[in-house]
């Protein structure tokens, strides 16, 4: 696949994408969401892929929403063009678990595409924030929602409202981010993680996927009813016969997706 502002690359069973504008710090106009958009299209098409990755540059994961795309906006250019969340959904409806791999600024757009993907690793150099309040708006594509849903109200609050920005540590305390490691090794361990959930069984990721995302959508009950019948559709897959054979045989699982 070829496209002007991200780098795709398949790495083994991995769908690596790089947000390639680092001239802007990634900033995210609706070429780049398109373009990521097609790059899952092709990543959730493809039966030798089990995840995605997606990375930005040392200096910035992505910088927010493209800032003069929208500055001469009027209501009307924002309510026509459903600007900016026409093009992302496509980042939440993926079936196929994605880790965002974070480096340097996640701001704004940034920070909610972060939010969208299911793992945030953060390198030590991440600095998340949403900091729409400083440009007379507000986080439109999610960061009011998910933030306070990641790190609770106080933190989600003085985020959105005083524009500071979180480091790494603070991220990871917060549980914004699963994990930090050296910016050196921010791909390399995302894409290790990425090949370690794309090495099981594809339908059983995306079940586990559903389930911890319908947490969020659900009351509790409803969430365990969701998560009892998923798992007894389990049993329907060969690789659930798979996985348990080679258990109990003492040997490592052949998963083939079904
Ligand atoms: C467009 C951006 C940009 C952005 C940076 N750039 N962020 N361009 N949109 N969001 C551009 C700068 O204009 C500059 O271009 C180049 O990238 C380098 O940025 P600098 O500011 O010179 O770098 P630095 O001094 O290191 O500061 C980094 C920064 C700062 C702290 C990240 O750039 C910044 O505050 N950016 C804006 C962050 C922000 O407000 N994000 C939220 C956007 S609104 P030139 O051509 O001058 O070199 C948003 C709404 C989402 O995301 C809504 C969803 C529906």
């Amino acid at each position: 696949m070829n496209f002007e502002l991200i780098i795709t690359e398949t790495r083994g069973r991995v769908g690596l994408i790089t947000l390639n504008r680092p001239k802007a710090l990634n900033a995210l106009n609706d070429q780049v969401m398109d373009e990521i958009g097609a790059a899952l299209d092709g990543f959730e098409a493809d039966d030798g892929i089990g995840a995605i990755v997606i990375t930005g540059s040392e200096k910035a994961f992505a910088a927010g929403a493209d800032i003069g795309a929208m500055a001469e906006f009027s209501y009307m250019d924002a309510y026509k063009g459903d600007y900016i969340t026409r093009n992302w959904e496509r980042v939440k409806t993926c079936r196929k678990p994605i880790i965002a791999a974070v480096a340097g600024f996640a701001l704004g757009g940034g920070c909610e595409l972060a939010m969208m993907c299911d793992i945030i690793i953060a390198a030590d150099s991440a600095r998340f924030g949403q900091p729409e309040v400083k440009l007379g708006i507000l986080p439109g594509a999610g960061g009011t929602q998910r933030l306070p849903r990641a790190v609770g109200k106080a933190k989600a609050m003085d985020l959105c409202l005083t524009a500071r920005f979180m480091d790494a540590a603070e991220a990871e305390k917060a549980g914004l981010v699963s994990r930090v490691v050296p910016a050196d090794k921010l791909v390399d361990e995302a894409l290790a993680a990425a090949e370690t959930i794309a090495g099981f069984s594809l339908p059983v990721v995306m079940m586990i996927k559903e389930s911890v995302n319908r947490a969020f959508e659900s009351s509790l009950n409803e969430g365990l009813l969701f998560e009892r019948r998923v798992f007894h559709s389990a049993f329907a897959l060969k690789d659930q016969k798979e996985g348990m054979a080679a258990f109990v045989e003492k040997r490592k699982p052949e998963f083939g997706h079904d």
